[in-house]
């Protein structure tokens, strides 16, 4: 079965290696070949979570589930992040920064099994189109919940804001209500 302190291990030791998300982006793949394993390890899918495996200022090892059908505002993480999907869905809309305003870009589908290595610059809204749970394994170049710098967008008015975890919660209520 997966193991979650070893993988956790594992990660830690990639941030001495030239291409760190390089080798993160491995050892998803490799965990991602059991994705029972990982989701009997991790037991996601069956709730909405944000559960943080490890914290550290270069590193955010976590696992995450969102609703069915739910949509989170545009974001940015403003530092690399690779995942895998172990259960379900999930749907990355993503964004690029034009002269006025966001511009959409393409959708990337992430489906059971799936791994997304994203830029330190991406900015995106995920969804999940499924009547279930999705759940994934994510892993950040940095600390996720307290970097400075980050940004959500106002869905409404598309403004640029500070990001906050509490809008994030409230803008996902509005948006997948
Ligand atoms: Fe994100």
């Amino acid at each position: 079965m997966f193991d979650v302190d070893l993988f956790v291990t594992e990660c830690q030791a990639a941030l001495s290696a030239p291409e760190p998300k390089r080798v993160v982006e491995r050892l998803l793949r490799e965990a991602m070949a059991d994705v029972e394993g990982v989701a009997e390890a991790l037991g996601g899918g069956a709730d909405a979570v944000f559960q943080p495996l490890f914290r550290s200022p270069e590193l955010t090892v976590a696992n995450m589930s969102t609703a069915p059908g739910s949509t989170s505002p545009i974001h940015n993480h403003c530092m690399w992040g690779v995942i895998g999907v172990y259960a379900g869905q999930e749907d990355n809309f993503l964004y690029k920064r034009g002269a006025n305003g966001l511009e959409q870009q393409e959708t990337k589908i992430l489906r059971k099994a799936d791994i997304y290595v994203m830029p330190d610059d991406l900015i995106h809204a995920i969804h999940n189109p499924l009547g279930e749970f999705n759940a994934a394994l994510h892993v950040y170049g940095g600390d996720l919940v307290e970097r400075p710098g980050r940004s959500i967008w106002n869905p409404q008015t598309e403004v640029e804001e500070e990001y906050d975890i509490q809008q994030v919660l409230a803008y996902t209520r509005e948006l997948s209500s």
